[in-house]
């Protein structure tokens, strides 16, 4: 289950989530529509929770609570195999982290970004070092073995980046997420590139970084376990793997899509539309759709490329027509070729200059497995 907090202290300058700075009254009605949500799921055994946002600990004391009881009394929690929240340093607290101990959490994910005070500014995040080494040592403190830190590849120069990733290799968390900097559109950060503000860094300055992101976490002992995501062994988030492997899984509050077998649906985006769904008992569903068998296979094969172990080549040709599956071959060939795969025995996976191209290579595959030609690399 996925439970979806918007709220945030500020809205950052890269950030193109569901998420919008709120007042505590606000965060109080949200908090009770969403335990009345909960109950449309009334009885349902939860394996995995992951509490994500926003800033889920920009919730009060008391929000937090509520929310953690509700969930007690609604679920059964008896099989929870990992509880996960996402918090900004700057909104925890030694009671807060006591609070999420006492609700069952037992995975806190940290968005450190940067350490670099200048940056943070820059970006527009009220985090400071000072938060974030706060943060850690309460985490620690308190027993959550189980802590992941963010980075954001991009958001400061190369220098500021690998100091970021030697802080995180001294820290040593269970989990690291390094995630590349996306400027998404109608952001500030894309006006701020637009007038030269702000400049990105070269896609090959990109590629070297996260190379040697990758090698210098595996030496020090981390699986690069997804795109973005290295655990220390035993560690790798539960939660989103499910994601990854096509899993099902529910989802409530602002925004968020729930998949059970062939229906995936998503809630509504605008905080009134929600709250007046809520308030008149109704589901606040907006959009459903209904996914075919060859779908659901196609997209399952797509999260698989973000895994290092990659995807089945027997699953790709079982999905393409007899007549396209020359030109799977060929586009795995080419993908071999160009250095963007590697091919294990019967599995596909990306090599580093793949996955800095991952988005391309998925349309191509696509493209190859529905017939459609040859690959345009
Ligand atoms: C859903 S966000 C919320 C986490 C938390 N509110 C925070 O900001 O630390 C989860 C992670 O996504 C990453 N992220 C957010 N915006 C991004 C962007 N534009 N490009 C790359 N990563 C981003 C950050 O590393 C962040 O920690
Ligand atoms: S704190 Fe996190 S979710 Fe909130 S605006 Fe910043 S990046 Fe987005």
């Amino acid at each position: 289950m996925y439970i979806h907090i918007p709220f945030c202290r500020s809205k950052c300058a890269y950030c193109d989530f569901l998420s919008f700075p709120a007042g505590q009254d606000e965060c109080r009605e949200y908090v009770g529509a969403l335990i009345s949500e909960l109950s449309f799921y009334r009885g349902e055994s939860i394996r995995t929770l992951y509490i994500g946002g926003g800033t889920p600990t920009f919730l009060e004391e008391t929000q937090l609570i509520r929310l953690f009881e509700a969930i007690r009394k609604t679920f059964d929690v008896s099989k929870m195999e990992e509880c996960t929240v996402e918090s900004n340093p700057e909104s925890l607290s030694a009671r807060k982290v006591e609070i999420l101990m006492q609700g069952g959490v037992n995975r806190v994910s940290l968005g450190v970004q940067s350490f670099s005070d200048r940056i943070n500014t820059e970006m527009k995040r009220p985090t400071r070092k000072r938060h974030t080494l706060y943060s850690i040592s309460l985490l620690r403190e308190a027993g959550i073995g189980n802590m992941g830190l963010d980075l954001i590849l991009g958001v400061g120069k190369e220098d500021q980046y690998r100091k970021d990733l030697d802080a995180v290799l001294k820290i040593m968390p269970a989990h690291v997420s390094v995630y590349m900097l996306h400027i998404g559109a109608g952001t500030m950060l894309e006006r701020m590139v637009e007038s030269g503000r702000f400049t990105p860094l070269d896609e090959r300055t990109f590629e070297r970084l996260y190379g040697d992101t990758v090698d210098a976490l595996s030496e020090a002992g981390y699986i690069p376990y997804e795109i973005s995501n290295f655990a220390l062994p035993g560690f790798e988030c539960r939660h989103n793997q499910n994601y990854w492997e096509g899993g099902e899984y529910i989802g409530a509050g602002l925004g968020a899509v729930t998949t059970i077998g062939a229906e995936r649906k998503r809630n509504a985006c605008s905080m009134r539309d929600y709250l007046r769904y809520i308030r008149t008992g109704t589901p606040p569903v907006v959009w459903r759709e209904r996914l075919g068998e060859t779908e659901r296979r196609i997209e399952k094969l797509m999260l698989g490329l973000r895994m290092s172990k990659g995807i089945p080549i027997g699953e790709l040709n079982e999905l393409a027509e007899r007549s396209s599956l020359g030109l799977v071959r060929s586009c795995i060939e080419a993908l071999v070729r160009l250095g963007y795969a590697k091919r294990r025995t019967d599995r596909l996976s990306l090599t580093i200059s793949g996955i800095m191209r991952s988005d391309e290579i998925v349309i191509e595959l696509l493209r190859a497995v529905e017939g459609e030609g040859e690959p345009v690399f």
